[in-house]
């Protein structure tokens, strides 16, 4: 039987769903049999020869529904291949590095884990003027909303 790869995703507002579909798309065209779930959603990874997991960040941390994901199946996932992709920032350059940065601090804390492939994919801003705020100029008045409505019209790409 083919080897069965699980890409397993957190997931706030649906784009990092959407690059482990496109991850998943990617692997079945090389002829690799693979399953995407939702992080929160699987159970065990007993019939999986290899896992892929999807997260995004948040305050440079992972997503809590990674996290848990992480912990709960960690005795697995130290024994057998992983790979980890997060989503964070909409630009390339300085935003790509910090994002970079924020993963190997991610890592740091996740000693155990030894991915044998990590990637920043470009993430999307699907917020709220409010979210918006939160995440690019946390001490601005309302009186800048404008300048926060640029951001959401912001397209994101995947780099796969
Ligand atoms: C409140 C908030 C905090 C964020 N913090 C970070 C961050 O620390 N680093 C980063 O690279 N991206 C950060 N982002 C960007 C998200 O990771 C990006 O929008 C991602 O595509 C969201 O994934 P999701 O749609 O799967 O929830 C943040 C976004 C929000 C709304």
């Amino acid at each position: 039987m083919a080897a069965s790869i699980l890409i397993a995703y957190a997931t706030r507002y649906g784009s990092t769903q959407e690059v482990a579909e496109a991850v998943g798309a990617r692997l079945r065209e090389q002829g690799l049999t693979v399953e995407v779930r939702r992080a929160r959603e699987v159970q065990s990874l007993d019939r999986f020869q290899a896992v892929v997991v999807g997260a995004p960040l948040y305050i440079g941390s992972l997503l809590r529904e990674a996290r848990k994901f992480l912990n709960r199946h960690r005795a697995s996932l130290a024994r057998m291949p992983v790979a980890l992709f997060v989503l964070g920032p909409v630009h390339g350059g300085k935003e790509l590095e910090d994002a970079r940065t924020q993963l190997t601090g991610v890592l740091a804390k996740l000693p155990w884990l030894k991915p044998a492939a990590t990637e920043v994919f470009v993430g999307k801003y699907y917020g709220t003027k409010d979210t918006i705020r939160v995440v690019a100029r946390p001490r601005r008045s309302r009186g800048d909303d404008a300048d926060h409505f640029h951001l959401t019209m912001l397209s994101y790409r995947y780099i796969l």
